[in-house]
């Protein structure tokens, strides 16, 4: 006979039971960590991981640079879980394999998402080094986690993004690292499928069409994401150049190491964010917060 594969919905669910089963207390913040970003994990105390093979559904990254191991402890006091790793629509997963970690987290009651990422610089504030707070994006990879059979059971079929990036979250973020001293600007995000880097007629019309940096994840997880009324922080590191801006040739070695020599400074923002998001999330649950951007 033939085997049915469960719905989306059942295989998230499932993976949120499990993760349920293992931690004592739903954490209140998700970081989902990019190429080369693992440092972050160092941050957390109480620390407990788990690889992703252990978890229902978890789709397993096959990129270096992308570890697959889901971490969770304190962070600040604040209860945090971090994505060490994700898998890419370049991988040749399905859009709803690359969404099912952060469905399953925002399942399990995770309000607030941190999704982290490497892009290569459009625009010319976008120099390495320097880290990009998502302001908006453009969806380029040809395809979407929501299309499917609409099931009832996720919210809303023709999901609202307009704000897709939470002001709140943005406004601290983009304060903490003027007092950090670190060079950040307000952006737009370009995805493309990949896995190949964008030829420079590619770059040229990008950079005509506003956007700031180009990458090959997180649209996805935002857009499954604010299907769930989740609120979701963006920030990239810059690695590189886009194509044809720079002499250099791209390489995923030098986008991994830019990405870990990054790594510090996205660790200090996050660090310096976290009690602003505590804070929110707090009096979003007293409800003396207006609802983000749902
Ligand atoms: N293009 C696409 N994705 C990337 C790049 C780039 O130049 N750098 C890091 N990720």
């Amino acid at each position: 006979m033939k085997e049915t594969r469960p719905s989306e919905y059942k295989r998230a669910k499932k993976a949120c039971e499990n993760l349920r089963s293992r931690w004592r207390t739903d954490p209140q913040l998700a970081i989902v960590l990019g190429s080369g970003l693992s440092e972050v994990t160092g941050y957390l105390t109480n620390r407990h991981a788990v690889p992703y093979r252990t978890i229902p559904y978890f789709p397993r990254p096959t990129v270096p640079g992308h570890a697959g191991t889901l971490h969770w402890g304190l962070w600040r006091g604040t209860r945090v879980v971090i994505l060490e790793g994700r898998a890419h629509l370049y991988e040749g997963y399905a859009p709803a394999d690359v969404v099912l970690p952060v469905r399953a987290l925002a399942l399990a009651g995770v309000q607030f998402f941190v999704l982290t990422c490497a892009a290569g610089g459009v625009s010319r504030q976008a120099s390495p080094g320097s880290l990009m707070i998502f302001s908006d994006h453009m969806n380029l990879q040809g395809t979407n986690p929501l299309v499917a059979l609409h099931d009832p059971r996720w919210k809303e079929r023709f999901v609202d993004l307009t704000q897709a990036y939470e002001p709140q979250l943005r406004r601290a973020a983009c304060k903490a690292a003027t007092e950090l001293g670190l060079k950040t600007f307000e952006g737009i995000y370009a995805a493309l499928l990949g896995p190949n880097y964008e030829t420079p007629a590619e770059i040229r019309a990008l950079k005509g069409l506003g956007a700031d940096a180009v990458g090959m994840s997180t649209v996805p997880e935002v857009i499954a994401l604010r299907e769930l009324g989740a609120s979701v922080l963006a920030i990239a590191t810059i690695t590189n150049r886009a194509a044809g801006l720079s002499k250099r040739p791209l390489s995923h070695a030098d986008v991994l190491a830019a990405g870990r020599a990054a790594s510090r400074d996205l660790a200090r923002l996050l660090d310096a964010i976290l009690p602003k998001v505590a804070n929110l999330s707090l009096r979003l649950a007293e409800g003396t917060e207006q609802q983000p951007a749902t």
